[in-house]
């Protein structure tokens, strides 16, 4: 029987860093209210497009596994910021790894982007039509932020992960798995007008930011991420103690916190990092993975729950068993491009199309 094991991660996070300091500069808010009610401390804003810190956690992806672009067979970029709709923004990635062997798509989950996509390529692996493949879960969320809006501006932030995928006759990698979407509700956490819901070339800037109704969002993030990650460990034939680590969706700490309780962990077992990236979407779980590694929170054999809640409304969980590599098989000198704008100077454009957050104004 063949599985899909992930033998290669990388993250490229864009160095320029928006505090909850910086935000109260700009709208009502302060840190004490962010920390609490979210945990996020600070987000970062790229200077580059959504290709570039693709491309970038590709390669040390790529070097952790120590496979050469041409040996891939597909990449995917799970993304809802892609940087053009024609082409998919895979195909930019697939251009600049020259990856010649590979095909491309983008897949939209919104924040369950990432989770969709590895049970996806994991069958297409398990099934035979692929061997290896690329997954990269990137996002340019800042570029959909009105930083007018206080309820929101704080909570996203931009970068990218990815991961290897190769077949296995162990059985590693996903396990078991639960998608699941509620359609009906989509409209509580939306960006309006992003595509051909607006009229061409007249972008109405109250409808084209991300719009939320937090509460509803909250409770019902809570209630399926909950629901679903049990059930993943139900359907690996894993007891709850048996889960070494869960790797959730960093969209609200609180939400996190629910999560790990509901499953009976102690805050040993969960991945937390929300408070250096705030929610970075499709982004965040390869984000994480990359980083539970370098913290050696993953150890050989592992088992893993990931678990995301999202737009859509979506949400997504997945029983993963670790193979027995947790360290890279070499590194990557691919690095992002220096900055040379001020935070400040980097959401200029924003201002100038939702409107001049109400602190900035004199
Ligand atoms: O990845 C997609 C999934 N997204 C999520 O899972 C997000 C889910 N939602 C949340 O994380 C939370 O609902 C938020 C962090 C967005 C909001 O936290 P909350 O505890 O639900 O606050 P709230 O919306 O109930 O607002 C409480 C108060 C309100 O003031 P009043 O009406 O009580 O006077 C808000 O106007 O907090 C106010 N408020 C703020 N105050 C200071 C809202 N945003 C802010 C802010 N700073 N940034």
């Amino acid at each position: 029987m063949r599985f899909a094991e992930i033998v290669g991660w990388g993250k490229a996070l864009p160095p320029t860093v928006l505090t909850n300091d910086d935000l109260s500069k700009m709208v009502d808010t302060s840190d004490e209210w962010i920390t609490t009610r979210t945990g996020i401390k600070e987000r970062r804003i790229s200077h580059v497009g959504a290709t570039e810190m693709a491309v970038v956690a590709a390669r040390r992806a790529l070097a952790a596994a120590d496979m050469d672009p041409a040996e891939l067979d597909l990449v995917v970029n799970a993304t809802c910021t892609p940087e053009t709709l024609i082409p998919a923004s895979a195909s930019h990635v697939q251009a600049r790894l020259a990856a010649r062997n590979a095909g491309a798509m983008d897949l939209n989950a919104n924040c369950s982007g990432f989770v969709y996509g590895l049970v996806t390529v994991s069958d297409m692996i398990k099934a035979g039509s692929v061997d290896n493949v690329l997954l990269v879960g990137v996002e340019k969320l800042s570029y959909l932020v009105d930083y007018t809006d206080r309820s929101t501006c704080v909570l996203f932030g931009d970068g990218a992960g990815a991961v290897v995928l190769t077949p296995s006759d162990r059985p590693v990698g996903v396990l078991s798995s639960e998608l699941g979407v509620d359609g009906e509700a989509a409209d509580i956490l939306c960006v309006p007008e992003f595509g051909t819901a607006g009229r061409p070339g007249r972008p109405d800037p109250r409808r084209s930011g991300i719009y939320m109704e937090g509460q509803e969002v909250f409770r019902r993030a809570v209630t399926k991420m909950g629901e679903a990650s049990v059930a993943v460990v139900e359907k690996a034939g894993w007891e709850l103690t048996d889960v070494d680590l869960l790797i959730p969706h960093q969209a609200n700490l609180r939400i996190i916190d629910a999560t790990a309780r509901r499953m009976g962990l102690p805050a040993s077992k969960v991945f937390v990092n929300i408070h250096a990236y705030g929610n970075t979407s499709a982004a965040t779980i390869p984000v994480a993975i990359t980083e539970a590694l370098e913290q050696e929170m993953i150890r050989p054999g592992a088992n893993l729950v990931l678990a995301a809640f999202g737009g859509g409304l979506t949400w997504a969980a997945a029983a993963v068993k670790w193979g027995e590599r947790t360290t890279p098989l070499s590194v990557s000198d691919a690095e992002l491009p220096p900055v040379t704008q001020t935070v400040w100077e980097l959401l200029q454009p924003n201002f100038e199309f939702y409107g001049l957050p109400e602190k900035l104004r004199d």
